[in-house]
């Protein structure tokens, strides 16, 4: 039976951002049934007891994250909407609140209401003006209704949504850049710890949350766990860190791909069925080559591979939190699938994506701002025809040693700007040394300068 969207329903409705028809749809029902019924812990409970991960990207457990917060802190307690969504290819966050704002405000009060928030910051990415105006009416109707700010619903919890514009920025995603960000400071993240549970928004305990996550929330609370538990994959024997990968997930389809859409599936579709069922297959009749399986730092998978001992190749894998890391692939991201046909360069690729990350990078720390340079650079000059044979070593190189993971940064950006240069070289060096030998320069290589290399 095919899979009815439960995220996504109410998406193409006349009127879908506005208050009357989400309460027609049963909106608000939970929450209402929340404070009147369950303590603040018994929701914390339910959703860390329903297997929710993080939607925004590194998949950490939603309730436990919510546990962290210390025990009886005086307060305030603070939740931040992370509305960034810079990932490239990535858009699910900002359908869900220019289409169904109401939908993550639910959640946004749930999650108040479970972590004893008085305030919550929804930082929204800069460019998404229709998604910030919407969400603004949204919590207006909220105040005019009664169910944001002062004693709501005669039942003692006050609420206040303050809706904050972003700077600008990739790094503005990064939780504690975030932070520094709506603190009116440059995008700067934090060394960690403290972790935002313990210091976060005005040095205060904080909880970072996506917007589909917090999606997520208000539908768990509707409809409870075994249905939420339903949907997706357990966790994967063979991998003993792997918590499971429950619940509905929102897909984004890119690149050449004939219909770039939106697509909500349970957890644990594969790259192929997503592409060649729902994106309508590969643009002009072609092959994919390869695919980013959830944004841009996850890395590539590269589609002719076969996988060890099967027929299937890395393009059959399942797109749930385990999935991509099977094929070397850093995780699911923000599953975001950005697929490169088979006409395409990978020299040209890579490039692009050196140049967002060289771009993006904040600058603290040296290994990013001069890896991300240097992997630009070498890419650049590979494109040019200049390339050398040495090249190849020296991009994997730095690649493995940028990173949160090795050690050698404040933040997940450098790891995220590694891993598409690793694979794309590990999985296609035949590629990258056949371009290298013929030494031609790439039609889309402009100039001589390296642009946007620190
Ligand atoms: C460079 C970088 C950019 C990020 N951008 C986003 C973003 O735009 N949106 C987002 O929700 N998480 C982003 N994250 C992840 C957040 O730091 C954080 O893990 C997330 O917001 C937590 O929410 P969740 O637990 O609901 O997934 C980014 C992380 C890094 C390292
Ligand atoms: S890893 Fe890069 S983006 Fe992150 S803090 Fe360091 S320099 Fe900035």
């Amino acid at each position: 039976m095919p899979y009815e969207p439960v995220l996504l329903a109410r998406v193409g409705k006349p009127d879908s951002h506005r208050l009357e028809g989400y309460r027609a749809d049963g909106g608000y029902a939970a929450f209402e049934r929340a404070l009147k019924e369950k303590q603040p812990a018994d929701v914390v409970t339910q959703v860390k007891d329903s297997g929710l991960r993080g939607r925004g990207g590194a998949g950490f457990p939603t309730g436990l994250k919510w546990t962290f917060l210390p025990k009886d802190h005086p307060g305030p307690v603070y939740l931040c909407v992370n509305a960034d969504e810079s990932e490239p290819c990535t858009y699910n966050n900002r359908i869900l609140m220019e289409k169904d704002p109401h939908q993550v405000l639910e959640g946004i009060l749930l999650a108040c209401y479970a972590i004893k928030a008085r305030t919550a910051f929804y930082y929204v990415r800069y460019e998404y003006g229709d998604a910030y105006r919407n969400c603004q009416a949204a919590v207006d109707e909220l105040y005019a209704a009664g169910l944001l700010g002062k004693n709501i619903l005669n039942s003692g919890f006050d609420l206040d949504v303050v809706m904050h514009r972003g700077a600008g920025a990739y790094i503005c995603g990064e939780e504690t850049g975030l932070i520094e960000s709506l603190e009116g400071k440059r995008a700067w993240p934090r060394i960690k710890p403290p972790f935002p549970a313990v210091e976060g928004a005005f040095r205060k305990p904080t909880i970072v949350n996506n917007v589909e996550t917090l999606a997520c929330v208000t539908q768990i609370m509707r409809r409870g766990n075994d249905w939420f538990k339903s949907l997706g994959v357990p966790p994967d024997p063979k991998n003993p860190r792997d918590a499971g990968s429950y619940g509905p997930k929102l897909y984004t389809l890119a690149g050449h791909v004939e219909k770039p859409v939106c697509v909500e599936l349970p957890m644990g579709v594969t790259i192929r069925d997503l592409v060649e069922t729902h994106g309508g297959g590969v643009w002009k009749g072609r092959k994919a080559k390869a695919v980013n399986p959830g944004g841009l730092s996850m890395g590539f998978v590269d589609c002719n591979a076969k996988l060890k001992d099967s027929d299937l190749t890395e393009y059959d894998i399942p797109l749930d939190f385990n999935g991509p890391g099977r094929v070397q692939c850093l995780g699911l991201g923000t599953a975001a699938v950005t697929v490169i046909d088979d006409q395409t360069s990978m020299v040209d690729v890579l490039h692009n994506v050196c140049q967002f990350f060289s771009h993006e990078s904040c600058g603290q720390c040296t290994p990013c701002r001069e890896g991300t340079g240097w992997m630009l650079k070498i890419v650049d000059r590979m494109r040019r025809g200049l390339g050398r044979k040495e090249d190849l070593d020296i991009l994997v190189d730095v690649a493995d040693r940028i990173g949160i993971m090795p050690g050698t940064t404040i933040c997940g950006l450098a790891d995220g700007a590694g891993w598409p240069v690793k694979t794309a070289v590990r999985k296609f060096r035949g590629e990258f040394e056949a371009a290298i030998r013929a030494g031609t320069r790439s039609r889309y290589a402009k100039g001589l300068e390296v642009v946007g290399a620190h």
